[in-house]
């Protein structure tokens, strides 16, 4: 990664977070443990995105404090040659001011000892509430220690508070540094659909045994070619009527001739997610029906970017493909008119529900589902109540965040065709989902992950090639 070259972005984040401390604040933010997977293995390591923000710095066994005047702490890993050997190179505490323009750093084996000195006479400890297990404990055991020295007139932290929410609004805006990564990232993830839309299509017109694993293999190959450190999250490869479980991962079913295919995956690239869907005929020809249900998820699509733009809300783009969705499952006959009535009243009633149950779309950044509050901050006094038309429950909405330039989210509409005697049989077990990743600019937004394909007929026409 690139942390050295560009330290100057962290010290510029960690100085406007030391700006929101107040005085006497002092923030502290680990890394993320090392975690086992069996016995001697371990998973393989993926920093706290709070903590990469904040330093660039991916060694684990690392802690940030910073004070309130600016001045920065890094614990680290000590040099040791032996260690060194087995698990590689560290930066060590010498190196870490310079490297990384940090105002001092320790060991991480002082961590215990030098925390109370740095907690007294500060009147607030601010850290990431409910995100590290047992950090509340350490922090618990430091106060202790402090207290331990109020009779020598140390004073002891009076008030804890929840560091997230400075931080997710900070991330919640994307610089132009963190954009040019996603853009990568997003390319990166497009190529890799290209080629296992390609595969699967070559694989088949051979006559050869597809599974859902070879294209995961695909995807994977084509990330790592390019310097993705990992896939973002579990890629999702699901052939046929697979694909209507949302959560599925990339497992062993065959991939048919004339099935479709629901890929979404997305690799990780410096610390930064890209989350891509497309679903394309294994075979490369959409039948009929398929096409049909395609071209409706597609057009949902473009509501939704057409309404991704400053100054609407975050709601607006979900509530944009639920329309154009709905009004397909009426026309369709997914939705029988006589029961649910018009339009208005199948949105109402959410009867869409039986085919599209998940949402739009959510924030993309170091995190594939990134941080960052969903209500208008602006707005928070504002609450108006309504009555649940299915439950009957009383629900309150907070106004939905407005959208402004250097956000970035998915927008992921789909449709998802259970077995049912009240829908026409050529509709059932195709399940779609087209996602692509955008960045709010002063005017719309940006498409990032349009590399890949998403109009049918140029999904058939790169499948032919
Ligand atoms: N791949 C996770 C999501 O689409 O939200
Ligand atoms: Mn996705
Ligand atoms: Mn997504």
């Amino acid at each position: 990664m690139d942390t050295t070259t560009h330290f100057h972005l962290y010290a510029e984040r960690r100085a406007r977070v030391a700006a929101q401390l107040g005085a006497g604040g002092i923030a502290i933010v680990p890394t993320a443990p090392e975690r086992s997977r069996n016995r001697d293995s371990e998973f393989l390591f993926r920093h706290d995105s709070y903590f990469y923000y904040l330093t660039g710095f991916t060694e684990p066994n690392a802690w940030l404090v910073i004070t309130a005047d600016g001045e920065t702490t890094l614990f680290c890993q000590p040099k040791d040659l032996e260690r060194e050997i087995w698990d590689g190179i560290r930066m060590g505490p010498e190196a870490a001011p310079s490297h990384l323009g940090m105002s001092q750093a320790f060991s991480v084996a002082e961590l215990d000892q030098r925390l109370p000195r740095l907690l007294e006479n500060r009147h607030t400890v601010w850290y990431p509430f409910a995100t590290h297990k047992g950090l509340e404990g350490r922090v618990d055991g430091w106060l202790q220690s402090v207290r331990a020295r109020v009779r020598y007139g140390a004073l002891c932290p009076e008030v804890q508070r929840d560091l997230c929410g400075v931080l997710d609004e900070m991330r919640l805006i994307k610089d132009a540094h963190e954009q040019g990564i996603m853009r990568r990232a997003a390319r990166i993830s497009a190529r890799a659909h290209i080629r296992a839309m390609q595969r699967s299509a070559a694989m088949l017109s051979a006559g050869q045994d597809v599974r859902e694993y070879h294209l995961d293999a695909e995807l994977l190959h084509e990330f790592r070619q390019h310097g993705s450190q990992y896939p973002a999250y579990s890629s999702i490869v699901a052939a046929g009527a697979n694909a209507c479980v949302l959560h599925y991962r990339a497992d062993n079913a065959a991939i048919r001739d004339g099935e479709l295919v629901l890929i979404d995956a997305g690799c990780e690239l410096d610390g930064y997610a890209s989350d891509i869907t497309r679903t394309f005929p294994a075979n490369g020809r959409f039948t009929g029906p398929q096409r049909v249900l395609y071209d409706l998820v597609l057009a949902s699509q473009e509501a939704a970017i057409a309404a991704t733009q400053p100054g609407n809300r975050f709601v607006d783009p979900h509530e944009a493909t639920v329309k154009v969705l709905t009004q397909g499952m009426l026309d369709l006959g997914l939705l029988d008119k006589n029961q649910v009535g018009t339009l208005e009243d199948a949105i109402e009633h959410r009867h869409y529900f039986a085919h599209y149950m998940h949402r739009t779309g959510h924030w993309l950044g170091m995190d594939v589902h990134d941080c960052g509050s969903y209500v208008e901050p602006s707005e928070l006094g504002t609450v108006s109540e309504r009555k649940d038309p299915l439950s009957g429950e009383t629900i309150r909405d907070r106004p939905s965040r407005i959208l402004r330039p250097g956000m970035a989210l998915t927008i992921e509409p789909g449709l998802y065709v259970r077995p049912s005697d009240r829908i026409p049989r050529e509709f059932w077990n195709i399940g779609i989902r087209i996602e692509d990743d955008a960045i709010v600019t002063e005017h719309s937004c940006e498409l990032i992950s349009r590399d890949v394909p998403v109009k049918a007929d140029d999904i058939e026409a790169l499948m032919r090639g």
